[in-house]
Order: C-alpha cells, then sequence, then structure tokens
C-alpha cells in the first residue's frame, strides 16, 4: 500500500493510474476505521482496479463548539487495517494541507442541508461537500463509497454529484451495526460503559416505531412522540436532537406515511451524537 501525504502527489498518481487504463474507487474517510469502514473498502475493491481511501478529519465541518479536536484518531491501526483490506493508495494528509489560509470557495446543497443534522450542524454539510469535492477532483476516482449510516450526506453528495456533473458514481452501502444493533461509529468511542450498554435501544426505538407504522400509524407527529417516550423510558440519560420522517430522496418532512419514508434520527448520549435512520413502508 502507498501511503501518500500530500495533495500534490496524490493527484500526480492517480492522474498516472488513470493514464494507464485503471479504474479508481475512493472511500473518504475521517479515520479512527471500524468495520463500517472497511465494508465501504471491500466495495470499492469489487469495483474498481485501485482502491484509494482517504483518512482526514475536515475541520471544515466542525463547528467551533464541535469535537474537532477530540476526535478519535489511531493511524497505525487505520494503516494496518486498511492495508490488510487491499487498499492500494492511502491518502492522509496532515490537517492544514488540504486548505489555502484564504480558502474562499465553498460547495453546497442548501435545500436539502437545512434539515435533520442541518438544524443543530448549519455549516457541516458545506465543509462535507467542499473536501468532498477537493478529493473528487485530486483523485478523479470512477466510483466514491459512503455509508448509509449518514444518510442525509449520502443523499445530498449524490445531489451535488447530479447537480455539478461530476463524473463520478456514488454507491451507497448499507450501515453495518454491532451484534447488539448499535451502528457503528467512530464517535461510539466517546462512550462510557453504562452508556454503551443503553444505547443499542436507538435502533431498538426505530424498529418498535416501524413496527407501530406497519400496525397503521402512519402520523409523523405520533411516530416521534412514540420514538421520544421509547427513548426516555430506555436511556434515561439521552437528549434526542431530531427524530424525523422525511421523503428518501428529497429529505421534504412527511406528516403522513404515504408509501416509503425514512426516519432518521440523531440522539445525544454523554459527549457522543448518535445517528441511525429506518425505512419505513406503508
Ligand atoms: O463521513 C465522513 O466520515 C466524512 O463526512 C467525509 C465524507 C469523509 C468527509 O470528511
Amino acid at each position: 500500500m502507498e501511503i501518500i501525504t500530500t495533495p500534490e502527489a496524490v493527484k500526480k498518481r492517480c492522474k498516472e493510474l488513470k493514464k494507464q487504463g485503471k479504474t479508481i474507487a475512493l472511500v473518504p474517510t475521517m479515520g479512527y476505521l471500524h468495520a463500517g469502514h472497511l465494508s465501504l473498502i471491500k466495495k470499492a475493491r469489487e469495483l474498481a482496479d485501485i482502491v484509494v481511501v482517504s483518512r482526514f478529519v475536515n475541520p471544515t465541518q466542525f463547528a467551533p463548539n464541535e469535537d474537532l479536536d477530540a476526535y478519535p484518531n489511531d493511524p497505525n491501526h487505520d494503516r494496518t487495517v486498511t492495508e490488510k483490506a487491499g487498499t492500494d493508495i492511502l491518502f492522509e494528509p496532515p490537517a492544514g494541507a488540504m486548505y489555502h489560509k484564504d480558502h474562499a470557495t465553498w460547495v453546497e446543497v442548501p435545500s436539502l442541508a437545512q434539515g435533520l443534522c442541518g438544524v443543530t450542524r448549519p455549516t457541516h454539510f458545506r465543509g462535507v461537500c467542499t473536501v468532498v469535492t477537493k478529493l473528487f477532483n485530486l483523485i478523479h476516482p470512477d466510483f466514491a463509497c459512503f455509508g448509509e449510516k449518514d444518510y442525509q450526506q449520502l443523499t445530498i453528495i449524490r445531489r451535488m454529484v447530479r447537480d455539478l456533473n461530476v463524473d463520478v458514481e456514488i454507491i451507497g452501502c448499507p450501515l453495518i451495526r454491532e451484534e447488539d444493533g448499535l451502528a457503528m461509529s467512530s464517535r461510539n468511542a466517546y462512550l462510557t460503559k453504562e452508556e454503551r450498554a443503553l444505547v443499542p435501544h436507538i435502533r431498538k426505538g426505530l424498529l418498535a416505531l416501524q413496527e407501530k407504522a406497519k400496525q397503521g400509524e402512519y402520523s409523523a407527529k405520533n411516530l416521534q412522540d412514540f420514538f421520544a417516550r421509547y427513548i426516555k423510558e430506555n436511556i434515561p440519560m439521552a437528549r434526542i436532537d431530531y427524530c424525523n420522517m422525511v421523503d428518501k430522496d428529497s429529505l421534504e418532512p412527511l406528516e403522513t406515511l404515504k408509501d416509503k419514508a425514512v426516519v432518521a434520527a440523531a440522539v445525544y448520549v454523554g459527549k457522543a451524537r448518535l445517528l441511525d435512520n429506518i425505512l419505513i413502508t406503508k
């Protein structure tokens, strides 16, 4: 596995590979890799000749009050597991190498970024779209793999690529869970033992909500209230950021379940803010 640390060098190397007729699949990450990331690398391995994994904790997607400085980091572990998973190039630029001091250009998809996570993280997706665009411009991947855990992020990136005619195929990959149902996330590392024991209830609450919908409860408000009660009873220290029923493509909030919808939730537990989502059908 080649480790490349500068934007210029990764651009040059990927250009050479493309000239040789190789296809490239990119897996963008912020490191502290878990089985969810490895499933993205596995998918990328199936799709293309060359797998590039980027490992960069992107400062522009964190607000000043957020966990940029505390974000978990284990470079040696990441290097070992990416290599084992069949990565060809690990791109890990140091903080600062990706943005000029006077960086002034942003990519945003405001209509999709305002709801859900965008309410409490209003500048988050602008940072994500900008860094992902920069990675696309450096690497020119044929495919880029993103997890469905970050459902809003995946939807926004698909729209950005469509709207800007970016020549890359976005591959959405299934959310990977721990055995007890907790959605895998690097931020699970923030949980105490006591919190960790209770957080699988986020998934259980969404499954119970799905069951309610199957039984004929189609009102978003009633389903959201049901989830809130479930979380209050089962994770007393939790605070729900949001639990919203939205259209699966436009992310528009829905009042009533018509056919299919996504219910997306973000729940604060201790220092962690945990995301999960579920597809519900009538
Ligand atoms: O999902 C993430 O880890 C990040 O938002 C991404 C896509 C790597 C951009 O920094």
